[in-house]
């Protein structure tokens, strides 16, 4: 038997109710914030996600789905949503456009990482990317938006919030911390020593223990902000504060990709294990310029819809649509002809086989629907349709013509 790839599920049954009702309640809260649906190709160009996730990223540094197709071109599956949109964007020239353009995207995302829990190597996002907007006001409604997001699905989380400064204040402070990381010496762990030259701020993530004892002495980015950073991030909190959303600052939280400046998030949830990350983002203002477009601020999060999945409170299920079928062979096709006519406007569900009446309403009790309707020899001769309410439980003789 072939199985699907380590690491790639299917979503069907139960799944996929879950899968399609977070895509619809994040689709109609994106809309509200005005949002608009994109979407770009699963494959890209390898070169667009070096450029912007980063090649000292563990993404693309160890996690790409990556190969030469026939015509000699170096793609990969897109191993998350942002760079694609920002590709987009300025091959669509909207970039020179100015104004304020917000895209809402939803879709497969693929990292060849260790499979567990919560950690896929093929797994969906939902995500949404501003562009135009300098305004921290950008970023605290993007909070706000996953926040509603999660709330409408009945998901507790944590919020965590930093600043990763900008091209003011990062330098020197990258330059503190590579200093205070040499003071280390061989204290550190492999990863750290190569990261100390690749990406020197990733070290603040390094989940082995005794560097994270050391590190605990190690400047703070949020200590070391310019004025304009600082102040931003300080109307980030009072915003939230206003707004009722609790969130704690990690100084630690750099984010896996390379992309970001000043404001970043990540939304945990303490009911699903070590994968406890659901949603991130943050702002990017310098990443349309970096992939040749014109210097554009952008703000965005990205959320993990399997890990939701696990959290997702589904609203109780009601009774809807309708059962239809034949109790003998003579009236299957007068049925068929009633249910494509029932079909524009309801969910039809038809058994083509004639049966009893008892096996029809105990089939339509399986499917949920609120009405079973069903013609028989009677019922051919008297031109009606029997239809029975399973939620009042009244039964009716209904003309065909009006059914
Ligand atoms: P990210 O933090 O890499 O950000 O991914 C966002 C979310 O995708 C994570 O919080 C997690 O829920 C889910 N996720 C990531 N990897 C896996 C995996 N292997 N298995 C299951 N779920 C996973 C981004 O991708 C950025 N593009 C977000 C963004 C948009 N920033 C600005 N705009």
């Amino acid at each position: 038997m072939i199985t699907s790839l380590r690491g790639m599920n299917d979503i069907l049954s139960d799944d996929y109710k879950r899968f399609t009702y977070f895509i619809e309640t994040a689709s109609t809260i994106a809309k509200r914030y005005g949002f608009h649906f994109i979407e770009t190709p699963i494959l890209e160009e390898t070169a667009l996600f070096k450029r912007s996730v980063g090649e000292s990223s563990d993404i693309v540094g160890k996690e790409m789905y990556q190969f030469i197709d026939k015509g000699e071109n170096d793609v990969c599956l897109r191993p998350e949503g942002t760079a694609g949109v920002v590709r987009a964007f300025i091959q669509k020239k909207l970039d020179r456009a100015g104004g304020t353009h917000r895209y809402y995207y939803f879709g497969p995302m693929f990292r060849y990482e260790r499979p567990q829990k919560g950690r896929l190597r093929q797994f969906h996002q939902f995500g949404v990317e501003s562009f135009g907007i300098e305004s921290v006001y950008e970023d605290a409604s993007m909070i706000m938006m996953v926040s509603d997001i999660l709330k409408a699905c009945g998901i507790g989380f944590r919020l965590k919030i930093n600043s990763l400064g900008d091209g003011n204040c990062m330098p020197s402070y990258r330059d503190r911390l590579v200093s205070f990381v040499e003071s280390c010496g061989d204290a550190i762990c492999d990863d750290c020593n190569r990261r100390k030259s690749t990406n020197p701020i990733r070290v603040l993530d390094c989940k082995n223990e005794k560097c994270q004892s050391l590190y605990v002495n190690a400047p703070k980015l949020i200590n070391n902000l310019c004025s304009a950073c600082e102040s931003d991030f300080e109307k980030l909190k009072s915003l939230l504060d206003a707004n009722n959303i609790a969130y704690e600052v990690d100084t630690n939280l750099v984010r896996g990709l390379d992309y970001y400046s000043k404001t970043a998030f990540e939304f945990v949830s303490d009911e699903i294990g070590s994968q406890s990350a659901i949603a991130g983002g943050g702002r990017y203002d310098r990443l349309v310029e970096f992939l040749d477009g014109k210097a554009t601020p952008a703000v965005g999060f990205a959320m993990g819809i399997e890990r939701l999945m696990e959290l997702i409170k589904m609203p109780e299920e009601t009774r809807s649509g309708y059962y239809m079928g034949a109790m003998d062979e003579n009236t299957v096709d007068l049925v068929l002809s009633l249910v494509q006519k029932k079909r524009a406007s309801e969910v039809v569900t038809f058994d083509y086989k004639p049966k009893g009446l008892k096996a029809h309403l105990k089939a339509a009790d399986k499917v949920n629907a609120r009405y079973c309707a069903v013609i028989g020899e009677n019922e051919l001769n008297e031109g009606v349709v029997w239809v029975k309410d399973l939620e009042s439980k009244e039964e009716s003789l209904i003309p065909q013509a009006e059914f």
